[in-house]
């Protein structure tokens, strides 16, 4: 299967939820089950869910939302409504679409008749406003939206784990992107003004408070498309496993990242091979910096959170390589700046988002130098988001 971006093509929509409820009324002979889904951030621990390390997500209030009927045969029936793109397939015969969209949905599907959830035909539409390939998770949004839907529609009375699993897999083994558990985890588990410590080997997880009224969290979209997002993507994780392998040697008991130290890297590893080391540091020490900067979250520092952040983003260009000339601008401007407490790239890389926590105060002035600076350093005008924290995967009311 060929592989393409993490983010799936889907485009913004102003008001997607009366977008989608005009085209239900007119398209679907039976009133549907809507539900939404978010799109989340990460404030620290990038790269560690596929090592079985902790990440810290919320969702945020920016999601997909999905209606959905039951048929009485096997068809399915998928709208694109902010692509106005129509898929029609059957649940007999699923393959991978050459419209790319539908596999996000047509992997949920097959996940679930492999597993035996007795399902039927059903016809979707869907649409939202998570901006497109800006590492906010649009994709697993989807997946995780025409899930919780489904569970609804056919009472399979999936657990809220099993249904991040799932999500997971459909991506993995459908789409293609050997992808952590981070972005389904935080679209279902999301909970408002809470982030989420999750332990990606046991998925254990606890909600950590962030109610801060004196400071926002500001999203700069770069706009660049991650083109090498999903193969760098799959290699940063054969990566992680070659080095483990390496310890493994000198210690059978180790089978993940998490299990490792900078000691074993610097004894196995970096004697072998000067790029996986630095793989395999970054995340080493990212697993502990997520753990010290929720100790900083607890005592209420977040100008010792923020100082993290800028040593995470350093780390995810200069050891682990997947950052850009522009994710590099907007963090090292974002560093300049008195106002902005901490700044970092965000999700799998290459393009996307700076995750930035700014001051009230500051984030017009901010939001205004960012963005002249970067039209005349890249001739590219930037957008910004300033993002809240809010609930996951929800019926609508
Ligand atoms: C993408 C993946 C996640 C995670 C991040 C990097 O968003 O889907 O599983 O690995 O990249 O932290």
């Amino acid at each position: 299967m060929q592989l393409q971006d993490i983010e799936p093509a889907i485009r913004e929509s102003s008001r997607p939820a009366a977008a989608l409820q005009a085209f239900c009324e007119t398209h679907f002979d039976a009133a549907p089950l809507v539900v939404q889904a978010a799109g989340r951030i990460n404030l620290i621990g990038e790269h560690t869910d596929y090592n079985n390390g902790f990440v810290l997500p919320a969702a945020i209030d920016k999601a997909i939302y999905l209606g959905i009927i039951k048929r009485n045969d096997r068809q399915l029936r998928f709208h694109a409504l902010d692509l106005d793109d129509h898929y029609t397939g059957s649940l007999d015969s699923l393959a991978s679409s050459p419209q790319h969209w539908p596999d996000y949905l047509l992997g949920v599907v097959q996940q679930l008749q492999q597993k035996g959830y007795p399902i039927q035909g059903f016809e979707c539409a869907f649409g939202g406003n998570i901006p497109q390939g800006a590492g906010l998770s649009s994709s697993a949004a989807l997946e995780c939206a025409v899930l919780f839907a489904l569970n609804q529609l056919f009472e399979l009375n999936l657990s809220k784990i099993e249904m991040a699993r799932l999500a997971q897999a459909a991506e993995n083994n459908f789409v293609g992107v050997r992808c952590g558990i981070m972005d389904q985890f935080a679209s279902i588990f999301g909970k408002r003004q809470h982030l989420i410590k999750l332990d990606c080997g046991s998925l254990e997880h606890e909600y950590i408070p962030f109610r801060f009224d004196d400071v926002k969290l500001v999203l700069l979209d770069t706009q660049v498309k991650h083109s090498l997002a999903s193969s760098e993507y799959n290699t940063r994780r054969a990566e992680c496993e070659q080095g483990v392998q390496l310890v493994s040697r000198h210690h059978p008991d180790v089978s993940s990242l998490r299990q490792v130290t900078l000691d074993m890297l610097d004894a196995y590893v970096k004697p072998v091979n000067a790029v996986t080391y630095n793989r395999c540091r970054y995340v080493v020490e990212e697993i502990q910096r997520l753990q010290d900067a929720c100790t900083d979250l607890i005592n209420d520092d977040l100008s010792a959170f923020g100082q993290r952040m800028f040593t995470t983003h350093e780390g995810l260009d200069k050891l682990y390589n997947v950052s850009c000339a522009e994710l590099n601008w907007l963090a090292a401007m974002a560093s300049r700046e008195a106002g902005v407490l901490g700044a970092r790239m965000m999700g799998g890389g290459f393009g996307g988002c700076t995750i930035n926590i700014v001051k009230a105060d500051a984030v017009p002035g901010f939001i205004a130098k960012a963005g002249q600076g970067y039209q005349q350093q890249f001739n590219v005008p930037l957008k910004a988001y300033v993002t809240s924290i809010e609930d996951g995967c929800k019926v609508m009311a």
